[in-house]
Formats: C-alpha cells, sequence, structure tokens
C-alpha cells in the first residue's frame, strides 16, 4: 500500500517560506500541503492564492491544497490557476458536493474531500467511487500543532474497508497532530498519505523527519 507524505507548510517560518519549499523538494515528501483557512469556516486565517503561486514556482513536488473555505466552488478555477494539482473540499462546506467534486475533476485535477473529527465516514457512501483521496482531520480545523483525536483511527479502518470495496485507488489522508507514533499506527491501518506541519518543521532536521515518518 502506498505510504505518502505531505508536509504542511502552515508550520514553515513564513520569512523564509522559500527555504521550507526548497527543503521539500530535496526530502522524500510525496506532496506540499497548502492550508488556506478564511476565518469563516475554521477560527483563523492562514494564506491564499497569491501565496500558493509563488509556492508552485518553485516546488517540485505537487500541491495539496487544503480549502477550509465556505463556498469553496468560487476559488477551484483560482486554486487551479495558481498550481494545485489536488484540491480538498470540506463535506461540511459543501451542500451540492457531487457537483463541486464535477468541477475540480473538470479542471483536470485530482478531487478530495475532508471530514471533520465529528463527521462519520458513512456520508461518503455515495460519493466514494467518484473521489481521488479523503482527508480525515485528526484535530479541528484552524490550527497546527493540536493533540491528536484517537477516534481517528476507527474512522481509517472504517474508511479502508469502504475504499477497497468500492473505489481502492483512492487515497486516505490524514491531518493534525501527525508523529512517528500516531503516523506509524495511521499507516498500519490503512493510511496513504500522512500530513505532518509541527512535527516535520519543528524538528532540527526536516528532511531526516519526513524520511523517518514516510518509513515508521
Ligand atoms: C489544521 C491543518 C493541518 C495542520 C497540521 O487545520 O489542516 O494541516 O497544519 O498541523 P500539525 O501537523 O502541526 O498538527
Ligand atoms: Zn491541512
Amino acid at each position: 500500500m502506498k505510504r505518502l507524505i505531505a508536509p504542511s507548510i502552515l508550520a514553515a517560518d513564513f520569512n523564509n517560506l522559500g527555504n521550507a519549499i526548497q527543503i521539500i523538494n530535496e526530502s522524500e515528501a510525496d506532496f506540499v500541503h497548502c492550508d488556506v483557512m478564511d476565518g469563516l469556516f475554521v477560527p483563523n486565517i492562514s494564506f491564499g492564492i497569491p501565496v500558493v503561486k509563488q509556492v508552485s514556482k518553485i516546488a517540485k513536488k505537487p500541491l495539496d491544497v487544503h480549502l477550509m473555505i465556505v463556498n469553496p466552488d468560487k476559488y477551484i478555477v483560482p486554486f487551479k490557476e495558481a498550481g494545485a494539482s489536488v484540491i480538498t473540499v470540506h463535506y461540511e462546506t459543501c451542500d451540492h458536493l457531487h457537483r463541486t467534486i464535477g468541477h475540480i475533476k473538470e479542471q483536470g485535477i485530482k478531487a478530495s474531500v475532508c471530514l471533520n473529527p465529528h463527521t462519520p465516514v458513512s456520508v461518503l457512501e455515495d460519493i466514494i467511487i467518484e473521489l481521488d483521496m479523503v482527508l480525515l482531520m485528526s484535530v479541528n480545523p484552524g490550527f497546527g500543532g493540536q493533540k491528536f483525536i484517537e477516534n481517528t483511527y476507527k474512522k481509517v479502518v472504517d474508511l479502508r474497508a469502504m475504499i477497497d470495496n468500492k473505489n481502492p485507488d483512492c487515497l486516505i489522508e490524514v491531518d493534525g497532530g501527525v508523529n512517528y507514533e500516531t503516523g506509524k499506527s495511521l499507516f498500519d491501518k490503512g493510511a496513504n498519505v500522512l500530513v505532518a506541519g509541527s512535527f516535520v518543521f519543528g524538528s532540527n532536521n526536516p528532511k531526516e523527519t519526513i524520511a523517518k515518518l514516510k518509513s515508521v
């Protein structure tokens, strides 16, 4: 099973963002995870289209853009044009999720849906065949550096069963509180992509941390 790493630049030093992208470029990371927050869906504001566009100019890994925003439909084309390879929208922000997923795929990029910690994986039963990836939040979205929510393990197991049954190519990504310990259990239970922010950029050697996380 695929084991991939998506470092989140939310935890990078924004005064040296280019340096953080360089580290990711030279590492075994598979994606650059970009956390976009609007201060409405989540209680924090991070960065948006202009920053993603600059990141894409120097990033050698595909951009995995996590939209924690209301009305994501409005921003699919701008983020695609800014360089996104994968766009993740939150289930909780989409009244017409099937249509939104269609819009993302029409742009020729990968479509992913994110579930908050309180949203059961069962809500994906009738959309899973359309998805390239599902992102499970293992913290409440809005901030880096939070404690991992243990119930996420059960959600990975449930989602793995659904995916194996209905759409085996779909990836399972997990976001929040990832470290060597939680990361190993997540991979062992069937996750494919681990997002890690503070654990990577708060470490002395981010490149080594990425490599070790990949092979826990
Ligand atoms: C939280 C973001 C995460 C965050 C993870 O809202 O979606 O991607 O950066 O941060 P850590 O790895 O520090 O928990
Ligand atoms: Zn994220």
